[in-house]
């Protein structure tokens, strides 16, 4: 049996699967679509990363697909639905991202409420001159509100962070999750009562753009938003022209609407803190993440029984 693995993940696949009889075809983490869809003929499975776009031209590709296992626990960048008419296993890496995730969010909320980024870009600048009573002036986050927009497992994690600092916390999503000192509350609440709004939705059709101007007119002018989820949960103009013109406070993103493209207004603004899509970036979680990859090809491939971390 073949695989096809799109990047090297923190693991040595080839080994821990070559004694299984499966043999693994490496490419160097930055296929183009038209790369792994050539790649993929002949290939009983594919490990791959969320930016590896795995859609019907992929799919149909690779005849004699039996598994997805995606390196992520967003897996919006695979066509499930086709591969589940093919009988293709979709599988995703939950649960031991999710409070690294979350502590990614907290971090981002933090560092945007007291500008961290701002701060290590003024001294390094040389603009410290010794203590002033209005040098750097942030936002208190204790006893704030925090508004969770998606409260699956990472959005509860951060919320089980925000209680730690005695915020009231409110969160919109597909149920009331009936969780002590959460609030459910409609979408319209979140934006009007939120002082912090974090991102933990998945990405779908029914979520993309969630945040345009409409959203952020609605909420505080001192609000912050933060996003480990999804770019194109936000649509990324608007909330460029939402910070340029203080219609919000600031954002802290880690996730981007056209990723890797970064739009050049959120570059030039001060007021927003851009990191890499690291939510799940520590060594022990990405090696985590790699376990389960290999159970899941191990499950199928091997064993013959549905994986456990299926989504389709
Ligand atoms: C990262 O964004 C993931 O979905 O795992
Ligand atoms: C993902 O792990 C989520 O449910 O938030």
């Amino acid at each position: 049996m073949k695989i096809l693995q799109t990047s090297p993940i923190p693991l040595d696949t080839k080994s821990l699967l070559s004694s299984l009889g499966i043999e693994v075809e490496m490419g160097n983490g930055m296929m183009t679509k038209e790369e792994i869809a050539e790649s993929i003929k002949g290939k009983d499975g594919i490990i791959c990363l969320l930016r590896d776009k795995i859609d019907a031209d992929v799919i149909n590709s690779g005849a004699d697909l039996k598994i997805i296992a995606n390196y992520a626990v967003g897996y919006d960048n695979i066509d499930i639905n086709l591969a589940k008419e093919k009988s293709i296993f979709v599988t995703n890496t939950p649960n031991v991202l999710t409070d690294t995730t979350a502590d990614l969010a907290f971090s981002l909320l933090l560092s945007s409420a007291r500008r961290i980024a701002e701060a290590d870009r003024y001294v390094r600048r040389g603009d410290f001159h010794g203590w002033k009573p209005d040098e750097m002036l942030g936002c208190d986050v204790n006893g704030k509100t925090l508004g969770i927009f998606g409260f699956g497992r990472i959005g509860q994690a951060v919320a089980m962070r925000a209680k730690g600092f005695s915020m009231r916390i409110i969160y919109t999503g597909s149920e009331d999750k009936n969780i002590e000192g959460c609030e459910f509350v409609d979408f319209e609440t979140l934006l009007r009562e939120s002082d912090f709004i974090s991102l933990n939705a998945s990405l779908n059709e029914k979520s993309r753009h969630s945040f345009t101007i409409r959203e952020f007119l609605r909420m505080k002018r001192s609000a912050i938003i933060i996003n480990t989820a999804r770019g194109a949960l936000i649509k990324e103009d608007d909330l460029a022209e939402a910070l340029e013109k203080r219609i919000i406070r600031y954002a802290g993103i880690d996730v981007y609407e056209f990723e890797p493209k970064i739009n050049e207004k959120l570059l030039n603004l001060e007021n927003i803190i851009l990191a890499p899509h690291m939510g799940s970036a520590t060594e022990e979680t990405r090696k985590r993440m790699a376990e389960i990859c290999i159970e899941s090809i191990k499950e199928v491939l091997i064993n013959k029984r549905r994986p456990s971390s299926c989504v389709n």
